[in-house]
């Protein structure tokens, strides 16, 4: 089955929202292998990140996603899991995201859009075996 990394950003659980986002996800029918509350480290973010690295926002980004604790998690399911959790995150700008979608629904700013979700097969394998290294693969 396929699997994705999905993030509850610092904006997240600072907002106590991190139930109702994962709570989405569950009715959907989606699984969570792993499921873990922590902070992001710097390094991690970075990497993380390494397809924005040089743009005007990464070092915000970098910033932004290590200033608390996340929830990282490894969510899979049947048929497309990684297109499905996109779907249900909403458009990266919370202005253009559709209502129904987390972004939509609940976020306002593009800078603090509460939630990651892998864009790819070989983003979500890459970015699994960064959070997650011990899940096997
Ligand atoms: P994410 O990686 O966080 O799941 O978000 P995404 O795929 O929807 O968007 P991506 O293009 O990968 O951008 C990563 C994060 O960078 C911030 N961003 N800021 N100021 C800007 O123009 C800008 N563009 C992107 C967003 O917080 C986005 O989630
Ligand atoms: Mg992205």
């Amino acid at each position: 089955m396929e699997k994705t990394l999905f993030i509850c950003k610092p904006d997240a659980v600072r907002r106590g929202l991190v139930g109702e986002i994962l709570r989405r996800l569950e009715n959907k029918g989606l699984k969570f292998v792993a499921l873990e509350q922590r902070s992001i480290t710097k390094d991690e973010a970075q990497e993380h990140y390494i397809e924005h690295a040089g743009k005007k926002f990464f070092e915000d980004l970098v910033e932004f996603i290590t200033s608390g604790p996340s929830v990282l998690a490894v969510v899979t399911g049947e048929g497309e899991v990684i297109k499905m959790v996109r779907g249900i995150m909403g458009s990266t700008d919370p202005s253009s995201a559709n209502p129904g979608t987390i972004r939509g629904d609940l976020a306002t700013m593009v800078s603090e859009n509460l939630v990651h979700g892998s864009d790819s097969l070989a983003a979500a394998q890459r970015e699994i075996k960064l959070f997650f290294p011990n899940l096997e693969a």
